[in-house]
């Protein structure tokens, strides 16, 4: 059920298939100096993300939980980590910090980041990007890992289905069908979009990323800048 593949240099993606959502549910462990986790997964998920991590890496030795926002896929096993983990600390947006995180940890250690701020991990730099709004919530960011070329990307790209972990194919076309088929269903409105979306997607774009890490779905290798300006461009045709 969960699968480890190395997406990038010291980049791990940890992938449970959940058959009756047809979905993938995937976190992201990249090891060094300072081991950093992007998504815990939901809490029901810690044991097997946990015993997929120790093949990596000592569990109590991550130092960074990274997320995009406050959801149950991206931080709902953020204390059971913190446990496992003594010296690791959450790393999100400000107003994650300030409106969830610090509250839900129960204490006042979350590094809140601020745009364009870079945690410095020793062989890893990770750059913050604040997004409210995109993919969706206020407190939304993303991480792009500057050595490696790797945008951490939470639910943009989402694709249904038990898909490949790392594909240079276009990953448009899926994620386009996937917002269709949610549209019509009971999980509508899955993101906002705003006057913002389409330069903030761009913002994204011009880093040129050489890997896409989905959370849901494959993860992308190959030209990011042309499959982020793909993207936007579908979201602006399907205005979702
Ligand atoms: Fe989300
Ligand atoms: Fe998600």
């Amino acid at each position: 059920m969960t699968n480890i593949s190395e997406i990038a240099p010291d980049v791990f993606r940890i992938s449970t298939f959940f058959p009756g959502f047809n979905l993938q549910f995937c976190q992201f462990l990249v090891r060094g100096e300072e081991p950093l986790l992007y998504h815990t997964g939901m809490r029901g998920l810690f044991p097997v993300v946990k015993d997929a991590v120790a093949t990596l890496i000592d569990p109590a030795k991550l130092r960074w939980i990274g997320f995009s926002h406050f959801e149950a896929d991206e931080c709902g096993a953020l204390n059971e980590w913190m446990a496992a983990a003594p010296n690791a600390l959450p790393v999100c947006s400000t107003v994650g910090k300030m409106v969830s995180v610090d509250d839900f940890i129960g204490s006042d250690k979350t590094k809140g980041m601020i745009d364009n701020e870079v945690l410095e991990t020793g062989s890893h730099r990770f750059r913050f990007l604040a997004t409210p709004q995109l993919p969706h919530c206020w407190e939304a960011g993303f991480m792009y890992e500057e050595n490696n070329g790797v945008l951490f990307c939470s639910d943009l790209f989402h694709q249904s289905g038990d898909s490949t972990p790392l594909t240079t194919n276009d990953v448009v076309g899926p994620a386009r069908k996937t917002f269709i088929e949610y549209q019509a269903g009971p999980l509508a409105d899955y993101m906002p979009y705003t006057k913002k979306t389409d330069a903030e997607i761009k913002r994204l774009a011009a880093l040129n990323p050489k890997v896409i890490a989905a959370m849901h779905g494959s993860s992308f290798e190959g030209n990011g800048e042309q499959a982020l300006n793909e993207y936007a461009a579908m979201r602006k045709e399907l205005e979702l």
